[in-house]
Protein backbone atom coordinates (compact mmCIF):
# COMPACT_ATOMS: atom_id res chain seq x y z
CA UNK A 1 0.00 0.00 0.00
CA UNK A 2 1.62 3.12 -0.77
CA UNK A 3 1.34 6.46 1.49
CA UNK A 4 -1.26 8.13 -0.29
CA UNK A 5 -3.61 5.70 0.43
CA UNK A 6 -2.30 4.82 3.76
CA UNK A 7 -3.01 8.65 4.06
CA UNK A 8 -6.30 8.73 2.60
CA UNK A 9 -7.60 6.00 5.36
CA UNK A 10 -6.03 8.29 8.02
CA UNK A 11 -5.33 5.04 10.39
CA UNK A 12 -4.54 8.08 13.08
CA UNK A 13 -7.63 9.70 13.15
CA UNK A 14 -9.56 5.92 12.36
CA UNK A 15 -7.63 4.45 15.93
CA UNK A 16 -8.40 7.96 17.52
CA UNK A 17 -12.26 7.88 17.16
CA UNK A 18 -11.98 4.37 17.81
CA UNK A 19 -10.73 4.43 21.24
CA UNK A 20 -13.20 7.22 21.82
CA UNK A 21 -15.81 4.90 21.12
CA UNK A 22 -14.07 2.50 23.58
CA UNK A 23 -14.41 5.62 26.33
CA UNK A 24 -17.89 5.54 26.05
CA UNK A 25 -18.22 2.05 26.15
CA UNK A 26 -15.83 2.00 29.29
CA UNK A 27 -17.72 4.82 31.11
CA UNK A 28 -21.24 2.99 30.39
CA UNK A 29 -20.09 -0.57 32.16
CA UNK A 30 -18.40 1.74 34.75
CA UNK A 31 -21.92 3.29 35.55
CA UNK A 32 -23.73 0.44 35.29
CA UNK A 33 -21.45 -1.63 37.88
CA UNK A 34 -21.05 1.57 40.23
CA UNK A 35 -25.04 0.75 40.38
CA UNK A 36 -24.46 -1.87 43.17
CA UNK A 37 -21.97 -1.55 46.15
CA UNK A 38 -20.59 -5.01 45.32
CA UNK A 39 -19.11 -3.94 41.68
CA UNK A 40 -19.13 0.31 42.49
CA UNK A 41 -15.31 -0.30 43.09
CA UNK A 42 -14.71 -2.50 39.66
CA UNK A 43 -17.27 0.71 37.96
CA UNK A 44 -14.71 2.92 39.04
CA UNK A 45 -11.65 1.28 37.74
CA UNK A 46 -13.11 1.07 34.20
CA UNK A 47 -14.33 4.86 34.10
CA UNK A 48 -10.94 5.80 35.07
CA UNK A 49 -10.28 3.50 32.17
CA UNK A 50 -12.26 5.12 29.79
CA UNK A 51 -10.64 8.91 30.79
CA UNK A 52 -6.99 7.95 30.37
CA UNK A 53 -7.57 6.16 27.24
CA UNK A 54 -8.63 8.89 25.29
CA UNK A 55 -6.09 10.97 26.80
CA UNK A 56 -3.39 9.02 26.14
CA UNK A 57 -4.56 8.74 22.02
CA UNK A 58 -5.56 12.69 21.61
CA UNK A 59 -2.33 13.25 23.30
CA UNK A 60 -0.33 10.42 20.81
CA UNK A 61 -2.70 10.78 17.89
CA UNK A 62 -4.61 14.33 17.64
CA UNK A 63 -3.82 15.77 14.49
CA UNK A 64 -5.27 19.78 13.64
CA UNK A 65 -6.83 20.58 10.14
CA UNK A 66 -3.48 21.44 8.96
CA UNK A 67 -1.99 17.59 9.95
CA UNK A 68 0.07 18.80 12.70
CA UNK A 69 -0.22 16.78 16.10
CA UNK A 70 0.34 18.55 19.28
CA UNK A 71 3.63 19.87 20.06
CA UNK A 72 5.97 18.83 22.44
CA UNK A 73 5.52 22.05 24.65
CA UNK A 74 2.03 21.53 24.48
CA UNK A 75 2.25 17.60 24.82
CA UNK A 76 4.30 18.35 28.08
CA UNK A 77 2.25 20.90 29.66
CA UNK A 78 -1.12 18.75 29.28
CA UNK A 79 1.25 15.71 30.80
CA UNK A 80 2.64 17.54 33.73
CA UNK A 81 -1.36 19.11 34.35
CA UNK A 82 -2.80 15.72 34.31
CA UNK A 83 0.17 14.40 36.68
CA UNK A 84 -0.31 16.99 39.25
CA UNK A 85 -3.98 16.57 38.57
CA UNK A 86 -3.86 13.15 39.36
CA UNK A 87 -1.39 13.47 42.60
CA UNK A 88 -3.43 15.90 44.27
CA UNK A 89 -6.49 14.29 43.40
CA UNK A 90 -5.36 10.79 45.23
CA UNK A 91 -4.48 12.85 48.30
CA UNK A 92 -7.36 14.95 48.42
CA UNK A 93 -9.78 11.31 48.18
CA UNK A 94 -7.72 9.44 50.37
CA UNK A 95 -7.85 11.96 53.44
CA UNK A 96 -11.53 13.21 53.06
CA UNK A 97 -13.41 12.14 55.71
CA UNK A 98 -16.43 10.18 54.87
CA UNK A 99 -18.69 12.83 56.65
CA UNK A 100 -16.96 15.48 54.62
CA UNK A 101 -17.23 13.59 50.76
CA UNK A 102 -20.51 15.73 49.43
CA UNK A 103 -17.78 18.55 50.10
CA UNK A 104 -15.64 16.96 48.17
CA UNK A 105 -17.54 16.12 45.32
CA UNK A 106 -18.89 19.29 45.10
CA UNK A 107 -15.43 21.50 45.20
CA UNK A 108 -14.51 18.59 42.06
CA UNK A 109 -17.93 19.43 40.72
CA UNK A 110 -16.92 23.06 40.71
CA UNK A 111 -13.50 22.32 38.88
CA UNK A 112 -14.96 20.62 36.09
CA UNK A 113 -17.48 23.65 35.75
CA UNK A 114 -14.66 26.47 35.62
CA UNK A 115 -12.69 24.08 33.28
CA UNK A 116 -15.66 24.38 30.94
CA UNK A 117 -16.25 27.30 31.11
CA UNK A 118 -12.30 28.10 29.84
CA UNK A 119 -12.35 26.09 27.47
CA UNK A 120 -15.22 28.49 26.12
CA UNK A 121 -13.53 31.68 26.86
CA UNK A 122 -10.50 30.87 25.11
CA UNK A 123 -11.90 29.40 22.00
CA UNK A 124 -13.78 32.61 21.66
CA UNK A 125 -11.18 34.64 21.85
CA UNK A 126 -9.16 32.70 19.86
CA UNK A 127 -12.37 33.28 17.32
CA UNK A 128 -14.35 36.26 17.99
CA UNK A 129 -15.86 36.06 14.75
CA UNK A 130 -17.37 32.64 15.64
CA UNK A 131 -19.35 33.18 18.48
CA UNK A 132 -21.89 30.01 18.55
CA UNK A 133 -24.64 28.93 20.73
CA UNK A 134 -22.75 26.26 21.64
CA UNK A 135 -19.70 28.02 22.77
CA UNK A 136 -21.85 30.45 24.88
CA UNK A 137 -24.08 27.27 26.44
CA UNK A 138 -20.73 26.19 27.64
CA UNK A 139 -19.39 29.10 29.31
CA UNK A 140 -22.74 30.28 31.20
CA UNK A 141 -23.50 26.76 31.80
CA UNK A 142 -20.01 25.65 33.42
CA UNK A 143 -19.78 29.20 35.01
CA UNK A 144 -22.92 28.80 36.99
CA UNK A 145 -22.05 25.15 37.31
CA UNK A 146 -18.62 26.76 39.28
CA UNK A 147 -19.65 29.41 41.69
CA UNK A 148 -22.84 27.57 42.62
CA UNK A 149 -20.79 24.16 43.44
CA UNK A 150 -18.48 26.67 45.28
CA UNK A 151 -21.11 27.91 47.03
CA UNK A 152 -22.98 24.51 47.83
CA UNK A 153 -19.57 23.61 49.05
CA UNK A 154 -19.52 26.49 51.33
CA UNK A 155 -22.89 25.79 53.07
CA UNK A 156 -22.25 21.86 53.51
CA UNK A 157 -18.59 22.76 55.34
CA UNK A 158 -20.40 25.27 57.56
CA UNK A 159 -19.17 28.45 55.99
CA UNK A 160 -22.14 29.66 54.06
CA UNK A 161 -25.05 30.69 55.47
CA UNK A 162 -28.73 30.26 54.12
CA UNK A 163 -30.26 33.48 52.80
CA UNK A 164 -34.16 32.67 52.43
CA UNK A 165 -35.85 34.95 50.87
CA UNK A 166 -39.50 35.11 48.36
CA UNK A 167 -37.08 37.87 46.33
CA UNK A 168 -34.69 35.66 45.39
CA UNK A 169 -36.98 33.82 43.26
CA UNK A 170 -37.95 37.10 41.22
CA UNK A 171 -33.92 38.36 41.48
CA UNK A 172 -33.37 35.01 39.65
CA UNK A 173 -35.97 34.89 37.30
CA UNK A 174 -34.26 37.94 36.59
CA UNK A 175 -30.63 36.89 35.94
CA UNK A 176 -32.46 34.01 33.53
CA UNK A 177 -34.04 36.73 31.41
CA UNK A 178 -30.95 38.85 31.05
CA UNK A 179 -28.69 36.22 30.37
CA UNK A 180 -31.05 34.44 27.58
CA UNK A 181 -30.98 37.93 26.05
CA UNK A 182 -27.38 38.69 25.96
CA UNK A 183 -27.16 35.33 24.54
CA UNK A 184 -29.00 36.68 21.43
CA UNK A 185 -27.77 39.73 21.25
CA UNK A 186 -24.11 38.61 20.99
CA UNK A 187 -25.51 35.42 18.08
CA UNK A 188 -28.00 37.82 16.37
CA UNK A 189 -27.21 41.30 17.53
CA UNK A 190 -24.86 41.76 14.29
CA UNK A 191 -22.13 44.11 16.98
CA UNK A 192 -18.91 45.05 16.19
CA UNK A 193 -16.23 42.39 17.56
CA UNK A 194 -15.06 44.66 20.22
CA UNK A 195 -19.24 45.20 21.68
CA UNK A 196 -19.24 41.48 21.44
CA UNK A 197 -16.12 40.50 23.52
CA UNK A 198 -17.68 43.13 25.97
CA UNK A 199 -21.06 41.32 25.99
CA UNK A 200 -19.39 37.70 26.43
CA UNK A 201 -17.54 38.88 29.50
CA UNK A 202 -20.40 40.26 31.16
CA UNK A 203 -22.26 36.73 30.42
CA UNK A 204 -19.11 35.23 32.23
CA UNK A 205 -19.55 37.35 34.81
CA UNK A 206 -23.48 37.39 34.89
CA UNK A 207 -23.54 33.56 34.99
CA UNK A 208 -21.09 33.45 37.90
CA UNK A 209 -23.21 35.86 40.18
CA UNK A 210 -26.28 34.02 39.11
CA UNK A 211 -24.85 30.58 40.63
CA UNK A 212 -24.40 32.70 44.02
CA UNK A 213 -27.68 33.62 43.90
CA UNK A 214 -29.06 30.48 42.49
CA UNK A 215 -27.82 28.67 45.30
CA UNK A 216 -27.39 30.80 48.22
CA UNK A 217 -31.43 30.76 48.99
CA UNK A 218 -31.63 26.84 48.81
CA UNK A 219 -32.33 24.97 52.31
CA UNK A 220 -28.50 22.91 53.76
CA UNK A 221 -30.97 20.05 53.88
CA UNK A 222 -31.40 20.39 50.20
CA UNK A 223 -27.58 20.57 48.81
CA UNK A 224 -27.68 16.96 47.54
CA UNK A 225 -29.94 17.16 45.13
CA UNK A 226 -29.18 20.71 44.17
CA UNK A 227 -25.15 19.46 44.05
CA UNK A 228 -25.96 16.34 41.89
CA UNK A 229 -27.95 19.44 39.80
CA UNK A 230 -25.12 21.48 39.20
CA UNK A 231 -23.01 17.49 38.60
CA UNK A 232 -25.56 16.98 35.87
CA UNK A 233 -25.02 21.01 34.43
CA UNK A 234 -21.22 20.38 34.59
CA UNK A 235 -21.83 17.52 32.18
CA UNK A 236 -23.78 19.61 29.54
CA UNK A 237 -21.11 22.07 30.03
CA UNK A 238 -18.47 19.71 29.30
CA UNK A 239 -20.30 17.85 26.36
CA UNK A 240 -20.85 21.86 25.18
CA UNK A 241 -16.99 22.02 25.24
CA UNK A 242 -16.71 18.42 23.25
CA UNK A 243 -18.84 20.35 20.77
CA UNK A 244 -16.47 23.24 20.46
CA UNK A 245 -13.41 20.52 19.76
CA UNK A 246 -15.63 18.24 17.85
CA UNK A 247 -14.24 15.56 20.53
CA UNK A 248 -16.82 12.75 20.49
CA UNK A 249 -14.70 11.57 23.85
CA UNK A 250 -16.18 14.96 25.47
CA UNK A 251 -19.48 14.85 23.76
CA UNK A 252 -20.15 11.31 24.93
CA UNK A 253 -18.67 12.05 28.37
CA UNK A 254 -20.36 14.77 28.99
CA UNK A 255 -23.61 13.58 28.09
CA UNK A 256 -23.38 10.55 30.28
CA UNK A 257 -22.41 12.71 33.74
CA UNK A 258 -25.59 15.14 32.89
CA UNK A 259 -27.76 12.52 32.19
CA UNK A 260 -27.02 10.16 35.44
CA UNK A 261 -26.51 13.24 37.44
CA UNK A 262 -29.95 14.81 36.39
CA UNK A 263 -31.93 11.21 36.83
CA UNK A 264 -30.40 10.93 40.63
CA UNK A 265 -31.31 14.87 41.17
CA UNK A 266 -34.94 13.36 40.14
CA UNK A 267 -34.55 10.39 42.11
CA UNK A 268 -33.67 11.99 45.07
CA UNK A 269 -36.47 14.50 44.93
CA UNK A 270 -38.90 11.30 44.58
CA UNK A 271 -37.28 10.06 47.68
CA UNK A 272 -38.36 13.44 49.50
CA UNK A 273 -41.62 13.28 48.11
CA UNK A 274 -40.60 16.93 46.53
CA UNK A 275 -40.69 18.44 43.19
CA UNK A 276 -37.61 19.79 42.12
CA UNK A 277 -39.34 23.24 41.52
CA UNK A 278 -39.91 22.98 45.17
CA UNK A 279 -36.08 22.23 46.01
CA UNK A 280 -35.08 25.07 43.27
CA UNK A 281 -37.40 27.43 44.74
CA UNK A 282 -39.11 26.49 48.22
CA UNK A 283 -37.76 26.21 51.46
CA UNK A 284 -37.24 22.39 53.12
CA UNK A 285 -40.33 20.81 52.66
CA UNK A 286 -43.65 22.46 53.18
CA UNK A 287 -41.60 25.60 54.71
CA UNK A 288 -44.57 26.61 56.97
CA UNK A 289 -44.08 26.51 61.11
CA UNK A 290 -44.61 23.61 63.19
CA UNK A 291 -47.38 24.15 65.50
CA UNK A 292 -47.77 20.54 67.04
CA UNK A 293 -46.98 20.41 70.36
CA UNK A 294 -44.35 17.42 71.41
CA UNK A 295 -46.22 15.03 73.71
CA UNK A 296 -44.57 12.05 76.25
CA UNK A 297 -41.21 12.59 77.57
CA UNK A 298 -38.14 11.03 77.38
CA UNK A 299 -37.15 7.81 78.66
CA UNK A 300 -33.75 5.89 79.42
CA UNK A 301 -32.89 2.28 78.93
CA UNK A 302 -30.49 0.36 80.96
CA UNK A 303 -27.25 -1.24 79.20
CA UNK A 304 -28.33 -4.48 80.40
CA UNK A 305 -32.14 -3.80 80.08
CA UNK A 306 -31.57 -3.49 76.16
CA UNK A 307 -28.92 -6.36 75.62
CA UNK A 308 -31.40 -8.80 77.27
CA UNK A 309 -34.48 -7.34 75.27
CA UNK A 310 -32.41 -7.60 72.13
CA UNK A 311 -30.89 -10.92 72.80
CA UNK A 312 -34.62 -12.36 73.26
CA UNK A 313 -36.19 -10.87 69.89
CA UNK A 314 -36.81 -12.57 67.04
CA UNK A 315 -36.07 -9.53 64.54
CA UNK A 316 -34.61 -7.18 64.70
CA UNK A 317 -33.81 -3.77 62.40
CA UNK A 318 -30.82 -1.46 62.72
CA UNK A 319 -31.73 2.37 61.35
CA UNK A 320 -28.20 4.02 60.56
CA UNK A 321 -28.20 7.52 59.61
CA UNK A 322 -25.59 10.15 59.75
CA UNK A 323 -24.77 9.92 63.31
CA UNK A 324 -23.42 6.33 62.57
CA UNK A 325 -20.81 7.72 59.85
CA UNK A 326 -19.78 10.22 62.41
CA UNK A 327 -18.78 7.87 65.00
CA UNK A 328 -17.65 5.75 62.90
CA UNK A 329 -19.82 2.76 64.48
CA UNK A 330 -20.04 0.56 61.17
CA UNK A 331 -17.74 -1.96 62.11
CA UNK A 332 -18.94 -2.43 65.91
CA UNK A 333 -22.43 -2.58 64.22
CA UNK A 334 -21.30 -5.26 62.26
CA UNK A 335 -20.34 -7.14 65.54
CA UNK A 336 -23.39 -6.19 67.16
CA UNK A 337 -25.22 -8.12 63.90
CA UNK A 338 -23.28 -11.09 63.95
CA UNK A 339 -23.35 -11.43 68.00
CA UNK A 340 -27.17 -11.54 67.83
CA UNK A 341 -27.50 -13.57 64.88
CA UNK A 342 -25.42 -16.67 66.92
CA UNK A 343 -28.20 -16.41 68.92
CA UNK A 344 -30.95 -17.04 66.12
CA UNK A 345 -32.18 -13.40 66.45
CA UNK A 346 -32.61 -11.89 62.71
CA UNK A 347 -30.70 -9.21 62.14
CA UNK A 348 -31.47 -6.47 59.09
CA UNK A 349 -30.70 -2.69 58.43
CA UNK A 350 -33.24 -0.46 57.17
CA UNK A 351 -31.84 1.96 54.73
CA UNK A 352 -33.31 5.16 54.03
CA UNK A 353 -32.08 6.77 50.48
CA UNK A 354 -31.53 10.33 52.19
CA UNK A 355 -29.81 8.93 55.34
CA UNK A 356 -26.33 10.48 56.24
CA UNK A 357 -25.27 13.12 53.73
CA UNK A 358 -24.53 11.78 50.46
CA UNK A 359 -26.17 8.88 48.03
CA UNK A 360 -25.42 5.70 49.00
CA UNK A 361 -23.46 7.24 52.60
CA UNK A 362 -24.97 3.87 54.59
CA UNK A 363 -24.44 1.57 51.47
CA UNK A 364 -20.63 2.67 51.15
CA UNK A 365 -20.25 2.49 55.41
CA UNK A 366 -21.96 -0.74 56.01
CA UNK A 367 -19.98 -2.37 52.70
CA UNK A 368 -16.79 -1.13 53.84
CA UNK A 369 -17.45 -3.07 57.24
CA UNK A 370 -18.51 -6.44 55.15
CA UNK A 371 -21.97 -6.23 56.23
CA UNK A 372 -23.52 -8.31 53.28
CA UNK A 373 -25.83 -6.65 50.88
CA UNK A 374 -28.82 -9.12 51.09
CA UNK A 375 -29.29 -7.48 55.15
CA UNK A 376 -29.36 -4.01 53.64
CA UNK A 377 -33.23 -3.49 52.91
CA UNK A 378 -34.45 -0.78 51.31
CA UNK A 379 -37.15 2.10 52.82
CA UNK A 380 -40.07 1.06 50.62
CA UNK A 381 -39.28 -3.07 51.19
CA UNK A 382 -38.94 -2.92 55.11
CA UNK A 383 -41.74 -0.38 56.19
CA UNK A 384 -44.64 -2.75 55.90
CA UNK A 385 -42.91 -5.57 57.73
CA UNK A 386 -42.03 -2.87 60.88
CA UNK A 387 -45.12 -3.94 62.91
CA UNK A 388 -43.51 -7.31 62.97
CA UNK A 389 -40.32 -6.35 64.02
CA UNK A 390 -39.75 -6.57 67.62
CA UNK A 391 -36.52 -3.82 68.32
CA UNK A 392 -35.70 -1.06 65.77
CA UNK A 393 -32.06 0.13 67.00
CA UNK A 394 -32.61 3.93 65.79
CA UNK A 395 -28.33 4.56 65.28
CA UNK A 396 -27.40 8.18 64.88
CA UNK A 397 -30.58 8.56 62.66
CA UNK A 398 -32.87 11.31 63.46
CA UNK A 399 -34.90 13.14 60.27
CA UNK A 400 -35.39 9.83 58.43
CA UNK A 401 -37.40 8.22 61.43
CA UNK A 402 -39.23 11.89 62.47
CA UNK A 403 -43.00 10.74 62.28
CA UNK A 404 -43.66 14.76 61.74
CA UNK A 405 -43.08 14.01 57.95
CA UNK A 406 -46.78 12.24 58.48
CA UNK A 407 -48.30 13.86 60.89
CA UNK A 408 -47.17 17.83 61.11
CA UNK A 409 -48.34 19.75 57.88
CA UNK A 410 -46.67 23.00 59.50
CA UNK A 411 -43.08 20.83 59.42
CA UNK A 412 -40.28 21.43 57.22
CA UNK A 413 -39.95 17.50 56.28
CA UNK A 414 -43.65 16.99 55.83
CA UNK A 415 -44.68 14.98 52.92
CA UNK A 416 -40.90 13.27 53.11
CA UNK A 417 -41.07 9.46 53.45
CA UNK A 418 -39.78 8.30 56.04
CA UNK A 419 -38.53 4.59 57.70
CA UNK A 420 -41.36 3.80 59.74
CA UNK A 421 -39.73 3.00 63.40
CA UNK A 422 -42.45 4.45 65.06
CA UNK A 423 -44.58 1.02 64.30
CA UNK A 424 -42.40 -1.34 65.47
CA UNK A 425 -42.73 -3.37 69.09
CA UNK A 426 -39.50 -1.64 71.07
CA UNK A 427 -37.47 1.42 69.80
CA UNK A 428 -33.77 1.84 70.83
CA UNK A 429 -32.52 5.64 70.15
CA UNK A 430 -28.69 5.91 70.31
CA UNK A 431 -27.45 9.43 70.04
CA UNK A 432 -25.20 11.40 71.90
CA UNK A 433 -27.57 14.29 73.69
CA UNK A 434 -30.84 15.88 72.74
CA UNK A 435 -29.35 17.02 70.06
CA UNK A 436 -31.52 18.00 66.23
CA UNK A 437 -30.93 16.40 62.58
CA UNK A 438 -30.12 18.12 59.70
CA UNK A 439 -33.24 19.80 59.15
CA UNK A 440 -33.08 21.56 62.65
CA UNK A 441 -36.82 20.11 64.25
CA UNK A 442 -37.47 18.16 66.89
CA UNK A 443 -38.12 14.37 66.59
CA UNK A 444 -41.61 12.99 68.04
CA UNK A 445 -40.06 9.16 67.99
CA UNK A 446 -37.82 10.23 70.85
CA UNK A 447 -41.03 10.73 72.89
CA UNK A 448 -42.96 7.66 71.61
CA UNK A 449 -44.16 5.29 74.62
CA UNK A 450 -42.18 2.64 73.27
CA UNK A 451 -39.05 4.59 72.37
CA UNK A 452 -36.05 4.23 75.10
CA UNK A 453 -32.89 6.14 74.61
CA UNK A 454 -29.28 5.21 74.78
CA UNK A 455 -27.53 8.34 74.98
CA UNK A 456 -23.35 8.53 74.11
CA UNK A 457 -21.48 8.30 71.15
CA UNK A 458 -23.04 5.57 69.07
CA UNK A 459 -19.60 3.69 68.58
CA UNK A 460 -18.83 3.51 72.28
CA UNK A 461 -22.59 2.66 72.97
CA UNK A 462 -22.83 -0.20 70.84
CA UNK A 463 -19.33 -1.45 71.95
CA UNK A 464 -21.06 -1.34 75.62
CA UNK A 465 -23.86 -3.18 74.25
CA UNK A 466 -22.32 -5.82 72.53
CA UNK A 467 -19.72 -6.53 75.79
CA UNK A 468 -23.11 -6.74 77.85
CA UNK A 469 -24.59 -9.09 75.66
CA UNK A 470 -21.63 -11.47 75.71
CA UNK A 471 -21.89 -11.25 78.96
CA UNK A 472 -25.69 -12.43 79.51
P1 LIG B 1 -29.75 13.65 60.90
O1 LIG B 1 -31.18 13.99 60.82
O2 LIG B 1 -28.76 14.69 60.47
O3 LIG B 1 -29.44 13.24 62.43
C1 LIG B 1 -28.20 12.75 62.82
C2 LIG B 1 -28.23 12.57 64.32
O4 LIG B 1 -27.02 11.90 64.67
C3 LIG B 1 -28.24 13.86 65.10
O5 LIG B 1 -29.50 14.10 65.63
C4 LIG B 1 -27.16 13.66 66.20
O6 LIG B 1 -27.79 13.81 67.48
C5 LIG B 1 -26.71 12.23 65.98
N1 LIG B 1 -25.26 12.08 66.15
C6 LIG B 1 -24.27 12.88 65.70
N2 LIG B 1 -23.07 12.41 66.04
C7 LIG B 1 -23.31 11.25 66.74
C8 LIG B 1 -22.47 10.30 67.35
N3 LIG B 1 -21.12 10.42 67.37
N4 LIG B 1 -23.04 9.24 67.96
C9 LIG B 1 -24.39 9.11 67.99
N5 LIG B 1 -25.22 9.98 67.41
C10 LIG B 1 -24.69 11.05 66.78
O7 LIG B 1 -29.39 12.33 60.09
P2 LIG B 1 -30.31 11.34 59.24
O8 LIG B 1 -31.44 10.83 60.07
O9 LIG B 1 -29.35 10.40 58.63
O10 LIG B 1 -31.00 12.24 58.15
C11 LIG B 1 -30.27 12.78 57.08
C12 LIG B 1 -30.63 14.25 56.93
O11 LIG B 1 -29.62 14.87 56.14
C13 LIG B 1 -31.95 14.47 56.21
O12 LIG B 1 -32.55 15.65 56.66
C14 LIG B 1 -31.50 14.63 54.75
O13 LIG B 1 -32.42 15.31 53.96
C15 LIG B 1 -30.23 15.42 54.96
N6 LIG B 1 -29.25 15.26 53.94
C16 LIG B 1 -29.14 14.08 53.28
C17 LIG B 1 -28.19 13.91 52.33
C18 LIG B 1 -28.13 12.61 51.60
S1 LIG B 1 -28.18 12.54 50.01
N7 LIG B 1 -28.03 11.52 52.26
C19 LIG B 1 -27.27 14.94 52.11
C20 LIG B 1 -27.38 16.17 52.83
C21 LIG B 1 -28.40 16.29 53.75
P3 LIG B 1 -26.92 14.17 68.78
O14 LIG B 1 -26.23 15.45 68.46
O15 LIG B 1 -27.90 14.29 69.88
O16 LIG B 1 -25.96 13.04 68.98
Amino acid sequence: MNTEIINSIMPGQVILEYSYLLSAIMFVIGLKLQSHPETARKGNFWAALGMILPMITTLILNKNGAGEGISMTNASVVILVIIVGSVVGTIMARKVKMTAMPQMVSFFNATGGAASAAVALIEYDKNPNEAVLVGLLGLVVGSIAFSGSMIAYGKLDGKVGDIFSKIMTYVNLMFMIVITAVILLVIFGGFEQDINTYLVYSLLVLSLIYGVSFVMPIGGADMPVVISLLNSLTGIAAAMAGFIYQNEAMILGGILVGAAGTILTLQMCKAMNRSLINVIIGSFGGGGESNANVQGSIKEIQLSDAAVLLSYSQKVVVIPGYGLAVAQAQHIAHELENILESKGVNVRYAIHPVAGRMPGHMNVLLAEADVSYDKLVEMDDINPDMPNVDVVIVVGANDVVNPAAYDDPGSPIYGMPIIDAHLAKNIIIMKRGMGKGYAGIENFLFFNDKTRMLFGDAKSSIQKLVNEIKSL
